[in-house]
């Protein structure tokens, strides 16, 4: 196959960036679109040029560190799929594509199709854990578990919190995120003691670092390799609501 890619590149946030054009040629079928980057960027550190940043690490899918825009969609055409397992047998010869980096004022352009996701860092270090000691793991088990809310709870989990939802929300809101985080606590039993305090706090960090509010559009679950559920945001919402009005810090959303 042969592909013209329209590249975002942009050396650092303080430097206007802009759309470069390359052809790659020789495209398998059967590579990752990251592999077919890869040999594009072989290409032009060969002849002296820079290659195109971007980020990725597992390339299974699991780590959450790839992802950006392919022709207006995060993580590209294919559902529930990270752009590091999207192949090139969903495209075919003489496509164009655009690929550009996920926009959102939280994120700071790095370069080229690389941001700074610190923001997520910091949401979660407002409460996206607990701080009770829960002991060894034969201790952990002494807290039985239901199936269903196992289950429930490992749904929310699968957040690998790449931020493809901020970057598909027209309102750049990382409400999907959040709420995943917090769901997947809020249904276990050692997520309890914390369960209001930490919705507070993470709502208001969230809203602090320039993410938008929820509006219930659902372009976020839409695009999330993990098909997080706007469910999810029902529940954070209900949590925020269920805490007590002088100890809430954050909005309060509309809910789905
Ligand atoms: S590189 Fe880890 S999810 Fe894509």
């Amino acid at each position: 196959m042969r592909l013209t890619l329209h590249v975002w590149r942009q050396p650092n946030a303080d430097t206007d960036g802009r759309f470069v054009t390359y052809i790659a040629d020789d495209v398998s079928p059967d590579m990752s679109f990251l592999e077919m980057l890869d040999v594009v960027n072989d290409k032009l550190a060969t002849s002296g040029d820079d290659p195109i940043a971007f980020d990725s690490d597992c390339r299974e899918g699991i780590c959450g560190t790839c992802g950006f825009v392919i022709n207006g969609i995060a993580h590209g055409p294919e559902p529930a799929t990270t752009v590091c397992q999207l192949h090139m047998r969903h495209f075919k010869d003489g496509d164009e594509l655009t690929l550009e980096p996920w926009r959102a004022k939280a994120f700071t352009p790095l370069k080229d199709l690389v941001v700074d996701r610190q923001a997520f860092d910091q949401i979660i270090q407002r409460g996206g854990f607990i701080s009770a000691s829960t002991g060894s793991v034969p201790e952990a088990n002494s807290i039985l578990v239901s199936k269903d809310i196992a289950d429930d709870a490992m749904d929310s989990a699968a957040c690998i919190g790449c931020g493809a939802c901020v970057a598909a929300c027209p309102n750049a809101s990382a409400m999907l995120f959040m709420a995943a985080k917090v769901s997947h606590l809020a249904v276990l039993p050692q997520g309890q003691p914390e369960r209001y305090e930490r919705v507070s706090s993470m709502v208001a960090a969230h809203d602090s670092m320039g993410f938008g509010n929820c509006t219930n559009l659902g372009e976020c679950s839409a695009v999330c390799p993990k098909e997080i559920g706007l469910d999810t945001i029902t529940r954070l919402n209900a949590d925020l609501l269920a805490t007590p009005r002088k100890k809430r810090k954050g909005h309060i959303t509309s809910a789905p």
